[in-house]
């Protein structure tokens, strides 16, 4: 499972590159407007980061808006894929793209039956979102889980990438639903790395080792008088 960061801080961004770990980027408007940023600079500058897929969302409602949209970001940078949302303009849209050879991404995904109509349009992801189902009392990795049971049954091709993810736990489901992506904001990522233990084991391995050299050094001192 690949694992992109949802956001448009490109700070956040440069941090989780720099770990290696960084497969790819997800915006939304909600994010752009947060990050108080040109939306074509931000996407730019983040292309100019992220060696991999980064999806911009349309603004527009519209077939013939978002087509107009999706091709002028698919035309600010070769790893930009182009976000529609998951209604009938959004999908016709999206497969008008797909036809030029745009990587779509369908978003605001709640259903498998969403999904499928995703991969009809030859969606190169399609994005469930977990949080959001669970904030109305739903189980949203199951979306997730069943998905990716349709998808593999039908041998279809379109990328599972797990959206609206809150927690650590979340992105480990997403590994055992068998999401090929998993899209997590900034303090998720971090968060991934994180077990007290590992903290413990640090700090013991550098006592551990400071003692022994500091023991070796006074053996070395005390041999040295001696002889
Ligand atoms: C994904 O593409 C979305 O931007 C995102 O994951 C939405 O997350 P939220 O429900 O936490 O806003």
């Amino acid at each position: 499972m690949k694992l992109f960061l949802d956001t448009a801080e490109i700070d956040e961004i440069r941090t989780a590159a720099g770990w290696g770990i960084l497969s790819g980027t997800t915006t939304n408007p909600t994010l752009i407007a947060r990050a108080g940023r040109d939306h074509e600079q931000t996407i730019k500058e983040i292309c100019a980061i992220v060696n991999g897929p980064v999806s911009a969302e349309t603004l527009t409602k519209t077939r013939d808006e978002m087509v107009a949209e999706g091709r002028t970001y698919a035309a600010w940078h070769p790893n930009v894929v182009v976000k529609v949302v998951c209604t009938p303009e959004g999908l016709a849209a999206g497969k008008i793209l797909a036809g030029e050879g745009i990587r779509i991404n369908v978003t605001l995904c709640f259903t498998v039956n969403q999904a499928l109509l995703a991969a009809e349009i030859g969606a190169y992801f399609i994005s469930p979102f977990v949080g959001r189902l669970d904030d109305i009392g739903e189980q949203g990795m199951n979306v997730v889980r069943d998905i990716v049971l349709a998808y593999r049954q039908q041998g279809v091709k379109t990328q599972v990438l797990a959206a609206s993810l809150r927690h650590p736990m979340h992105v480990t489901e997403a590994a055992l639903a068998g999401a090929d992506v998993a899209t997590m904001p900034f303090k998720v990522m971090e968060a991934m790395f994180k077990h007290p233990l590992t903290d413990i084991g640090i700090e013991r391995f550098m006592k551990d080792y400071e003692s022994a050299k500091a023991e070796r050094a006074r053996e070395e001192k005390a041999a040295a008088r001696v002889g």
